[in-house]
């Protein structure tokens, strides 16, 4: 009966739980990022859990160094719309990339996923870091980061105008009469722009939510700029309680700034978890699962943020090599805080790999601990929730069997989905239809 602000839970899906070498673990699924029963397994311990979303992420580039779990795994939507059939509220999220895609397909996808889920779907938008992708799609260049985020966002609209082809109740089908449809309720799209020419309409009926909710993960400055604009929820991973804190503040300010509502926006902080009887028993769970990461897959995990560079061509252990500007045109968010952290601290090439590629969990501890952690963040205005990944192959089910009860005694978080969809669950709004808007207020239209 708790009035409080509620925290929201997505859950990660991507190989066994852990770091890059976790399939090595006793307990883990070896071939967990194809295996659909492990997949399904996780999907329901999370709606038992009564988390908001599952998410996918992806890529579209591999070479052999690349995370043995992205060497093998399961396209997103194809994942999510098998999932759909054997969940009944949980919120499926999946990534597709805009720089490597069509708008009118992906419309296409996410409406039918959202059809097939009653209203459970998400594109988390991401623009693709990796160079290589562009020797897998016919071009020559990958296009450069801040490129990237333009046409994403020309994308996007573009992508939105199709979801409103038609009105919520365009589909008539009146058998006596013969209609089908209200013509009056379809729209046509229409689009030329920079990088698009698109018709339309979509061959897809309008959302059981409205749109589809769209995520965006990438946390550079033009990310941010792109999410305040376009996005319902932002994916992102920061260090402390303070940078989150200062990225949730910055994220509302520019949403203000563009006219939209501080509440239209939902920001997940990606984080992972160890749960132990003791502090010690945590620690001893993370030690096990680091040791099975070798130096040079290690050097393989780091080299990936900066276009597969070959770090073993430099001393283990000489200060992080100078490699200049590598890693701006890819993952530049993520690049930017290797380098810094490795500078500031005076970590060899060693130590920055090998915290790469180990990362400690976020909150590690006892159940207790984790639920306090947790509190803290959400309280003190640094998230409005996370997306929880294990940090070993047990302890995501460990997160829902004993952290979830202690965030439901506390009134921090729901026991039952208040709605159907995911846009219900997440407490956000239904879009209106853009072209019944316009035509509603005719005076508005503008170019
Ligand atoms: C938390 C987080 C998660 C991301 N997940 C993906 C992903 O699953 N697939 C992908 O291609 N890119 C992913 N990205 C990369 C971004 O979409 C983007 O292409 C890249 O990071 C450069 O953007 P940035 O400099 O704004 O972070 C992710 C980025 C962040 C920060």
């Amino acid at each position: 009966m708790s009035q409080k602000r509620q925290l929201r839970l997505g859950a990660i899906i991507q190989g066994a739980s852990g770091n890059m070498s976790a399939w090595r673990h006793p307990d883990a699924v070896a071939d967990a990022s194809i295996n659909i029963r492990f997949c399904q397994q996780l999907a329901q311990k999370a709606e038992l859990g009564k988390f908001d979303f599952l998410f996918v992420a992806d890529g579209l580039f591999i070479t052999e160094k690349s995370i043995p779990h992205f060497l093998n795994r399961f396209e997103p939507i194809t994942l999510l719309s098998a999932l759909s059939l054997v969940t009944q509220k949980i919120g499926l999220v999946a990534t597709l990339s805009t720089s490597y895609s069509e708008p009118f397909t992906v419309a296409r996808q996410f409406a039918s996923l959202d059809h097939l889920s009653g209203g459970r779907g998400g594109w988390n938008v991401v623009t693709s870091p990796l160079e290589g992708s562009a020797k897998n799609f016919s071009r020559d260049k990958h296009p450069e980061h801040d490129e990237r985020y333009r046409i994403a966002s020309e994308y996007v609209s573009v992508v939105k105008g199709l979801w409103d082809s038609w009105e919520e109740d365009a589909f008539v089908r009146n058998k006596a009469s013969g209609q089908f449809f209200d013509a009056e309720k379809l729209h046509t799209l229409n689009h030329h722009g920079k990088y698009f020419s698109v018709q339309g309409p979509l061959n897809v009926g309008r959302s059981p939510q409205g749109r589809p909710i769209v995520f965006q993960a990438g946390a550079s400055e033009q990310g941010k700029a792109f999410a305040a604009e376009a996005a319902d929820a932002i994916y992102t991973r920061q260090e402390t309680p303070e940078l989150a804190r200062e990225f949730y503040q910055d994220v509302k300010r520019q949403l203000l700034a563009n006219g939209r509502d501080a509440e239209d926006i939902r920001v997940f902080q990606g984080i992972s978890v160890i749960i132990g009887d003791s502090l010690s028993d945590a620690e001893r769970q993370y030690q096990q699962t680091a040791e099975l990461v070798t130096l040079p897959s290690a050097l393989d995990y780091l080299g990936r943020y900066f276009e597969h560079y070959d770090f073993s061509q430099h001393d283990p252990d000489a200060p992080f090599p100078e490699i200049g500007d590598l890693g701006q045109n890819s993952f530049r968010s993520t690049t930017d805080e290797i380098k810094h952290n490795a500078k500031a601290r005076g970590l060899t090439l060693r130590q920055a790999a090998l915290e790469a590629a180990t990362p400690r969990p976020t909150f590690l501890g006892t159940a207790s601990d984790v639920a306090d952690g947790l509190e803290y963040w959400f309280t003190s205005g640094a998230t409005d929730g996370f997306i929880v990944r294990g940090g070993t192959p047990t302890a995501f089910d460990d997160f829902v069997d004993q952290v979830i009860p202690l965030l439901q005694d506390r009134g921090l978080y729901r026991r039952e989905y208040e709605g159907q969809t995911l846009r219900e669950n997440l407490g956000l709004r239904e879009p209106e239809n853009q072209f019944a808007a316009r035509q509603r207020q005719p005076e508005k239209v503008t170019a």
